[in-house]
């Protein structure tokens, strides 16, 4: 059977890498969340000091940049690959608002970016992979097969984000966390390298009253459609 490259990019908090999971387990296909890679990079940054107090010095991590390794590993009990920052699973703690709060500024360097590209680029290089992002469809696999474009209202993605936070134990509030989804669509959206950009050929999904299991069915049906070449 033909295997294909599926692109998701979109918004944040637009449930892409809930979808692409799905998708790509009904597909026994590779999934990759390139959001993991930029926010391993921006915690190995808070780490190491170079973000402090709202401080951020570019220039410490790219004299750094050489030492961050970002890898993925199957977690046999999800089924799902976990993100390694140097060898070290940091699923969890990229997760948090405060790395959130920071993610975009370094999603915005060109250096960082041309180090996590190429690495996907390598990963996606044998097909049979779902990948999502901002600019997969754009920049990554400009020749996926499949490309969609997640979107939905910024209120809408700031209730999801809070609740999943919240169901972890973190103490956050609503307002502080659709501040966060809307600073992060402007910084996303107009960086110089790579701004969030739907393809020309990309599908737009707007999913703010499409509940997962329909948007799954969607996908699936418009991947049997490259696959099978209808
Ligand atoms: O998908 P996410 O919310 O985990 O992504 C975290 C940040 O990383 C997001 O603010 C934008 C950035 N990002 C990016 O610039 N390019 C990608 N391919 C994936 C994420």
């Amino acid at each position: 059977m033909k295997r294909i490259t599926i692109a998701i990019d979109g918004f944040s908090s637009t449930g892409k890498s809930t979808v692409a999971k799905m998708l790509a387990k009904e597909l026994d296909y590779i999934y990759v969340d390139t959001g993991a890679m930029y926010r391993a990079v921006t915690l190995f940054a808070m780490r190491h000091l170079y973000i402090k107090e709202g401080h951020f010095d570019k220039e410490a991590l790219l004299r750094n940049l050489f030492k961050v390794s970002v890898k993925f590993k199957m977690n046999p009990s999800t089924g799902i690959a976990d993100v390694y920052l140097n060898s070290e699973n940091v699923e969890r703690e990229i997760r948090t608002l405060e790395v959130s709060n920071f993610v975009s500024q370094i999603a915005a360097i060109s250096e960082v970016r041309h180090l996590l590209v190429e690495k996907q680029k390598e990963m996606g290089k044998e097909k049979g992979i779902v990948m999502d992002g901002r600019d997969i469809g754009t920049v990554v696999f400009p020749e996926a097969e499949l490309k969609v474009f997640m979107t939905a209202t910024a209120d809408e993605r700031a209730r999801r984000r809070y609740e999943e936070l919240i169901a972890k134990g973190d103490n956050v509030t609503y307002e502080a966390v659709l501040e966060n989804v809307v600073k992060r669509d402007a910084l996303d959206t107009s960086r110089e390298d790579s701004p969030l950009v739907k393809a020309d050929d990309a599908i737009l999904l707007d999913n703010t009253h499409t509940n997962i299991e329909d948007q799954f069915h969607i996908l699936l049906q418009l991947s049997k459609d490259r696959i099978y070449g209808r």
